[in-house]
Order: structure tokens, then sequence, then C-alpha cells
């Protein structure tokens, strides 16, 4: 696995997943483009990165600002001359029933995770279509199953999921790769971060128990580095709950209902 000379632009860098594939990138030689909101967290993971001969830059990022995209994407292709790889990485999440959930919030999560990614993602196309290069989406085991706590997040992902296996075909002939990754349960911020949230749940969350971020850096970068197609990181259990769901959606649902998913 070897990224250098390859120009990567990475969102929802400044934590979690983000922050844990951006190391790696490094580690491998790949120029970055770091994005997220908090400069501050970016200049830290910036600042840690151990392999000094690889130059980074930071382009701070809203997903939920389409309009300065046209604008970030020539900045972004202006740092290093080109794009390779688009990592579509930032996102919140949820723990909260719909009931309880301000429209609000359901929106701020859907412009966030949705809307925001394939707004980032058509702007920055006619460059990968250029370089023939390749676009990553950090969706979920949520894009392809359900559980409580989920509405929103559930809808965004599954959007996801369909919005870029849809594209996958449509970019099979022009060289570009669709890359989407599902990860299960890992161990980042993300429940602290979700909407609904409560110290308890960030306190009683599966997220603690799953994968380490690092780990799942390494299988996201092979899979990256294999330009594979459909990807999923994380624990037996959510993988099992795909497959149950792919057999049967009626048994997925019967099993899945009680379980309380924090
Ligand atoms: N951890 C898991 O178990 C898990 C499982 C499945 C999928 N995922 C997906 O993995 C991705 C990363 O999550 P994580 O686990 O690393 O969570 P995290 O530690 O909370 O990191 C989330 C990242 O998204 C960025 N972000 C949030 N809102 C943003 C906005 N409006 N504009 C730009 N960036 C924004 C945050 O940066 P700023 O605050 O600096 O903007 C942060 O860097 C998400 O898409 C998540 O849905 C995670």
């Amino acid at each position: 696995m070897n990224f250098r000379n390859k120009i990567v632009w990475i969102t929802g860098a400044s934590s979690g997943l983000g922050e844990a594939m951006a190391k790696l990138f490094n580690e491998q030689g790949a120029q970055l483009i770091l994005s997220s909101r908090n400069v501050t967290a970016l200049e830290r993971v910036q600042q840690s990165f151990l392999n000094k001969e690889a130059s980074s830059v930071i382009i701070p990022l809203d997903l939920r600002e389409y309009n300065t995209f046209e604008e970030l994407t020539k900045k972004a292709i202006n740092a290093f001359g080109k794009i390779d790889i688009l990592i579509n990485n930032g996102g919140i999440s949820q723990r909260s029933f719909a009931v309880d959930t301000p429209f609000s919030e359901e929106l701020r999560l859907l412009e966030t995770d949705l809307i925001g990614t394939i707004a980032l993602t058509k702007a920055a196309l006619p460059q990968l279509l250029l370089q023939k290069g390749q676009i990553v989406v950090i969706s979920s085991v949520m894009g392809k199953i359900n559980t409580k706590y989920r509405t929103s997040y559930a809808a965004a992902k599954h959007g996801l999921v369909g919005y870029f296996e849809s594209l996958r075909l449509e970019l099979a002939d022009e060289g570009v790769n669709v890359c989407n990754i599902m990860p299960g349960f890992i161990a980042t911020n993300i429940t602290k971060n979700s909407l609904g949230t409560s110290p308890e749940l960030v306190k009683s969350s599966q997220n603690n128990l799953g994968l380490s971020p690092e780990k799942f850096a390494v299988q996201a970068l092979d899979a990256i580095y294999r330009r594979k197609g459909n990807v999923y990181i994380g624990g037996f259990k959510e993988r099992a709950a795909m497959i149950i769901k792919r057999i049967s959606p009626a048994i997925f649902d019967y099993f899945i209902k009680n379980q309380k998913v924090t």
C-alpha cells in the first residue's frame, strides 16, 4: 500500500475516522487536503503527522454550506495542482426517536451527511474525471440496515449508498472508482456528537466497544488502494445483521425491534 504522489482531499479530518485515515495516508506518502469546520482540531491533526516530507494543507469547510463548494474545490485543486481521491467522511449521527427530535435537527443531519456530501462530490467530479481518480464515501451499515434511534441517520446513509452505487455505474467506463465503505461500530466521538445524545449515552455507547479508528484506517486504505466497490469494516454482529436483513427483512425487524442501539 503506497499513496506517494497521490493528492487526497478528506472531509471530517478533525476527529475519529477522518483523523485516523489522514494520519495513515500521511505515513503512506499522500499529500493531504484536510477539511472540516474546526480549524484548531485540524491543525492538531496536521501537527501530529509523522511523515514530515509529505505536505498537507487545511481548507476549512462546512458541509451545510453548499454554495462555497465550487470555490473550495478550486482552492483544493490549486493547493497541489490536482485531486486524485476525494474521501467523503464528515458527518453526524443520531441517538433519539423521531418523535423527540425537532425537524430542524433532522434537517441538520440530512444536510450534513447526505446533501453536503453529494454537493461536494459534484463540485469535485470534473477534476476526478480528469485524473481518473476515486470517490470514497464513508457511509455506514445503517445504509443497508435500520434500527431505532436512527431515523434521519438511516435515511441519510441509505441515501448515500443509493446515490454512490448509482454513480459508480455511471463512472465505470470513465476510469473513476466509487468506493463505498460501510463501518460498523468504531470507537470515536460519534455518540458525543450525535443528535439527541446525553452523557449517559456517551458512557454506555456500543461505539466504545467497537473497532479502533486506527484498525479501521488500515482496512479502509487497503480497500481504497485496491479500488474496491462496497466494503464493510467492523465487528461480527453488524455484519450478521446486514446478512439477515438481506435474506429476510421480516426476521431482521423481529430481532432488531427490541434492541436499544445506542
Ligand atoms: N464511528 C462509527 O461507529 C461510525 C459508523 C458508521 C459510520 N460512521 C461515519 O464515519 C464518519 C466519521 O465519523 P466519526 O465516527 O469519525 O465521528 P466524529 O469523531 O464525530 O467525527 C465526525 C467528523 O465530521 C466532521 N463534521 C461534522 N459536521 C460537519 C459539518 N457540518 N461540516 C464539515 N465537517 C463536519 C467533524 O468535524 P468538525 O466538527 O471539525 O466540523 C468531524 O471531523 C461519519 O460520516 C459517520 O457517519 C462512523
